[in-house]
């Protein structure tokens, strides 16, 4: 029987998400399994949360990667502090903040969906206004919209939230490893990511943080955490203390693969790696200027690792995209909802984030015009 793995090719991932992995990481996968409860492997998880507080800034004690992708991150957040009738405010701008308002409408919370136009940041005057009619429990936003390319104001929302007396929820799932994530400093109280964007791990874990407050609002809640699998009060069990208890078994290689990532990142120094995202996106953008390519983003709220671009007139995008993949093996995201047909989303993330692979992108293109 022929195996499948064998017809699988070597793409250059230039999409919204999975980046390219470096060979360390994959090594680190192909280690040896060991038990989940394996002093060794618990050494391991203390190390990979080191790991996750120095990257996150922040001394949050529940600092870890869940098991899943960052949707499991983003139900973790919602599901631990979200009880019924609890009012929600989510701010949103693109598919991202569109999930947040439907996970947590379905844990009945009373949710509040303040809109910006897609491809536009969050207007703090208008979170401010909002904060000002009505209490709310908990706001959300995204910081790296994924679907826009849209860099939200993170850090000025979060002293209107902390003003106001909300827990303040923020997704960095794009943005972590890309550019700067300071929990403490932007006062977040619950965080998510995945592996799969800027920490160039394959998917299937989803950092996650909780502040003091939120644990509280955990501690304080009137029910159980309705969803077993990502009930925090009992994972913490397992993840925290001298002595360590079963939830579930542990993607055991999927964390070596985690931590061999996050040393790379750590090793390179945060500073060097923010700034390799921003030469290449500044490479890429001028290269696409020449080619006839527009942003669909402004400057001022563009993010370095996910770039939303309009395609000259008379090009179809899909067809576009198609002959990448086929001729190039290059692989390029497609624009989601109202952006579908409109816009190409090219990912310039963690080890995506090369000069080679801009200029390998920028020929090929060329060619195909
Ligand atoms: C901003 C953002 N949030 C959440 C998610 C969901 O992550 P996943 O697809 O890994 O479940 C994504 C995935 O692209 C994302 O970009």
């Amino acid at each position: 029987m022929p195996n499948k793995l064998d017809s699988l090719e070597k793409i250059l991932l230039m999409g919204p998400g999975p980046s390219m992995v470096h060979s360390s990481v994959y090594a680190a996968m192909a280690k040896d399994t060991i038990g989940h409860m394996d002093a060794s492997f618990i050494a391991l998880m203390d190390a990979i949360k080191e790991q996750l507080r120095a990257l996150c800034q922040t001394r949050n004690s529940v600092t870890m990667p869940m098991s899943g992708t960052g949707s499991s991150g983003m139900e973790t957040c919602f599901v631990n502090l979200v009880e019924p009738g609890d009012a929600v405010l989510i701010l949103q701008n693109g598919v991202f903040g569109v999930r947040m308002a439907d996970v947590a409408g379905r844990l009945g919370a009373d949710v509040d969906v303040l809109e910006f136009e897609w491809g536009t940041p969050v207007i703090t005057d208008d979170v401010a206004k909002a904060l000002g009619k009505k209490k709310y429990a908990i706001v959300a936003v995204v910081h790296a919209e994924t679907s826009t390319g849209v860099c939200n104001p993170v850090e000025a929302i979060g002293k209107l939230v902390k003003d106001h007396g909300a827990l303040y929820l923020v997704d960095c799932v794009t943005s972590l490893g890309g550019i700067e994530v300071a929990l403490d400093r932007w006062g977040v109280d619950a965080f998510y990511s995945g592996t799969q964007k800027c920490l160039s791990c394959p998917p299937g874990l989803a950092p996650i943080s909780f502040s003091e407050a939120a644990i509280a609002k955990l501690k304080g809640r009137k029910n159980k955490v309705p969803n077993w699998y990502l009930d925090l009060t009992m994972i913490i069990n397992y993840w925290e203390g001298n002595t360590r208890a079963y939830h579930h078994t542990a993607p055991i290689n999927m964390n070596y693969a985690l931590y061999q990532a996050l040393r790379l990142i750590l090793q390179e120094g945060t500073d060097k790696v923010f700034e390799r995202h921003k030469d290449v996106h500044d490479r890429l953008v001028y290269g696409l200027d020449a080619l006839g390519f527009k942003m669909y983003v402004k400057e001022s709220c563009r993010l370095p690792m996910l770039n939303a671009v309009v395609p000259p007139p008379g090009v179809d995008e899909a067809a576009l995209r198609k002959r990448m993949r086929q001729e190039y093996m290059i692989e390029l995201g497609s624009g989601l909802g109202p952006l579908a047909g409109k816009i190409i989303r090219i990912g310039l993330m963690g080890e995506t984030a090369r000069r080679e692979n801009v200029n390998r992108l920028l020929s090929a293109l060329r060619e195909c015009l």
